[in-house]
């Protein structure tokens, strides 16, 4: 480590001409330098704009600065290894925290409570640490946060508000009786939350003889496009729906199908209507007149169903977590995710032309990594008739779903590190193509 009494001068060089070349690196690390060690009166000369800025979106009321420790890391690619404290406790159980949906509620149902819940995620580079509640609700004070997804998108939801009731449940401001369309309110902190769930992110209706969809591959949902307006941020994430058969329509007219078997309708596969549905989403998001907020793509969720698909005796009957260099990610899993990828970064590329910032919230890996994670039969009671009786895609409450929140804050946190790095690139940029 650098002596501290260095770091005002260097940080010149981010405003100086000779150092150009390598000022998006430098500056990144000065940057962290100043989070990692300085202290809190530091004196912040108007040349070190990428600092000051840095210092004006980490630094909030907790007074805490340990906050600023942060490091960058790659949450996606690690381990999951067992928890040095098995009898630390849980985060929230059953118990503490209403917001668990039944057929989530794993402990209700009799999974014992040892095994899948003493693990945590450890990243290659750096520890994640615990989600902190005081952090998370102090940097969304006076924010807007939207959920956009389907029921796994919900799933997240719940496990947020769980892991935030240690210190507030929120009060429900829900403007109807939808359960479509949830807001709740943490009213300490003026933030509000909102759920807004969608089937494929595009229009879609199931179609009248049931069990396939419409997908209306180039027209907005505007159940939840309506809504984006005064949002701050909105995660968006799809996935299982896309499994079913499906028909898709562009400019009003069928123009392929997944799964339909008719000689007149062309078979477009199974990641055509994903890939589409993501970029009308994005397009939504990019087009929108009042959304200026930060959008986080969470990557696909994958299922574990072995031994039969969910409808043909496939269950999940693990108890341990894939080590990651056994299990690559393969397959429809891998198809899915590299689909959605390249749209993302489509949509970054876009957004950063308009100051739009997308952000990927990359849990593909790690929730691969845990057939253990899932209810399985622990959804229901034995003798009880539904339809999904192994339950292999949903995520048990608490569980290892809970990390995604772990990874959230990580990223809220390092966002004003991220921006004014990306400042001073596109900076630099625009420089040098006006020379
Ligand atoms: C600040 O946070 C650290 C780690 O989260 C904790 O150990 C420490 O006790 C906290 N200090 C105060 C003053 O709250
Ligand atoms: C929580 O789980 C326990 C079993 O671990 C069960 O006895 C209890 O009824 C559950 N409570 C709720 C509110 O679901
Ligand atoms: C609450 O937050 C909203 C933005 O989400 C803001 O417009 C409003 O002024 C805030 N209210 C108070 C009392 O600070
Ligand atoms: C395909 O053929 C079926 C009848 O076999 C018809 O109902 C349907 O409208 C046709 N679809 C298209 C897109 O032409
Ligand atoms: C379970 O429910 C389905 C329809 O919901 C019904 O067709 C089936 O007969 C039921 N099975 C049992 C064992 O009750």
């Amino acid at each position: 480590m650098m002596p501290h009494r260095q770091a005002s001068s260097d940080l010149r060089p981010c405003k100086n001409g000779k150092y150009r070349a390598l000022m998006p690196i430098l500056c990144g690390a000065f940057a962290l330098f100043i989070l990692t060690t300085v202290p809190f009166s530091f004196p912040l000369e108007s040349s070190s704009a990428v600092a000051a800025a840095v210092f004006r979106s980490q630094i909030f009321a907790s007074g805490n600065l340990s906050i600023l420790s942060v490091v960058p890391c790659d949450l996606a690619v690690g381990d999951w290894i067992p928890n040095p404290n098995p009898n630390a406790a849980l985060p929230y159980t059953n118990d503490t925290c209403w917001a668990i949906h039944e057929h989530l509620n794993c402990l209700k149902y009799g999974r014992p409570v040892d095994g899948f819940l003493r693990w945590r995620w450890r990243p290659d580079g750096c520890e994640l640490p615990a989600f902190n509640p005081a952090q998370f609700l102090e940097l969304m004070r006076h924010k807007a946060f939207a959920f956009v997804g389907d029921n796994i998108a919900r799933n997240h939801v719940q496990s947020l508000i769980c892991l935030l009731s240690k210190l507030e449940y929120p009060i429900d401001v829900s403007p109807s009786r939808d359960e479509h369309f949830k807001r709740w309110k943490y009213m300490s902190y003026n933030f509000t939350m909102t759920f807004l769930w969608t089937t494929h992110l595009v229009r879609s209706e199931e179609s009248t003889t049931g069990g396939t969809y419409n997908l209306y591959l180039d027209e907005f949902d505007e159940f939840w496009t309506s809504q984006m307006g005064r949002l701050d941020y909105l995660v968006i994430s799809s996935g299982q729906w896309f499994l079913h058969p499906m028909f898709f329509h562009e400019n009003r007219q069928v123009v392929g199908c997944h799964d339909c078997f008719l000689n007149n309708v062309s078979e477009l596969g199974i990641y055509h209507g994903y890939r589409k549905a993501f970029r009308t989403a994005f397009k939504a998001i990019l087009s929108s007149d009042s959304y200026k907020g930060i959008t986080y793509m969470r990557s696909f969720s994958p299922a574990h169903f072995e031994n039969g698909l969910w409808n043909q005796g496939g269950n999940c009957l693990r108890t341990e977590p894939f080590r990651s260099k056994d299990s690559a990610l393969e397959g429809m899993n891998l198809e899915f995710y590299m689909t959605q990828m390249e749209e993302f970064r489509r949509a970054e590329r876009e957004g950063r032309k308009k100051g739009l910032k997308f952000r990927l919230l990359d849990t593909t890996q790690a929730m691969w990594l845990r057939p253990d994670g899932h209810p399985s039969k622990y959804g229901h009671w034995p003798e009880e008739n539904v339809s999904l009786y192994n339950d292999c895609v949903h995520w048990c409450l608490p569980g290892p779903i809970d990390i995604w929140s772990d990874f959230l804050l990580h990223m809220l946190k390092m966002e004003g590190i991220r921006s004014a790095q990306e400042r001073v690139q596109y900076d630099h940029e625009t420089e040098l193509n006006q020379r």
